[in-house]
């Protein structure tokens, strides 16, 4: 019984580790810093009024998504083939490739803790914020097709 329940552990273990991909795990959270980006930006092109608490939640959840960020997990080293657009330039320049995230993040954070009140404050904020997704693609990211 106990050898049974073992084996059973080491197969899940197994799995879990198999599950575990740093790419796959990576282009989900950039998909989902897409998707917030994408209905915050609908708020700054007027094609949705500007309601100060929706756009907080979803400056929140920007946060929260730039929070889970974790390049040792996200990026470890090996993880540079295969089906992903991450350059090799990230794993030569390590501490530049986190910087930039950081950047991101404080200017996130900035955008929350201010809770903008009107769509002009917002803009603004909005600018600064996704400025550091072409900064980062640009450098750290390879175009492909
Ligand atoms: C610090 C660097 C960095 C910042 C900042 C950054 N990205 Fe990315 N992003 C990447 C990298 C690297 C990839 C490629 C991941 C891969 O293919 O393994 C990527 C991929 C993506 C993808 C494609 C995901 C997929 O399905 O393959 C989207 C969408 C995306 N980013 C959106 C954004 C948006 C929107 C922002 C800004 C709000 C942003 N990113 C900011 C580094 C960054």
């Amino acid at each position: 019984m106990r050898k049974l329940v073992i084996a059973i552990s080491m197969l899940a273990l197994a799995a879990s580790a198999a599950f575990a991909d740093p790419i796959l795990d990576r282009q989900a959270l950039m998909k989902e810093r897409g998707k917030i980006v994408g209905g915050i930006s609908k708020v700054v092109k007027g094609e949705e009024p500007f309601d100060a608490a929706a756009v907080l939640t979803q400056l929140q959840a920007l946060q929260a998504n730039a929070e889970k960020f974790d390049a040792a997990a996200l990026f470890p080293a090996g993880s540079d083939t295969g089906d992903t657009t991450a350059a090799p330039k990230i794993w030569e320049d390590m501490a530049g490739f986190k910087a930039t995230e950081d950047k991101y993040l404080a200017d996130v954070k900035a955008a929350t803790a201010a809770a903008p009140a009107d769509v002009d404050t917002l803009k603004t904020q909005f600018g600064a914020m996704t400025s550091n997704c072409g900064t980062c693609h640009q450098t750290y990211r390879v175009k492909k097709g």
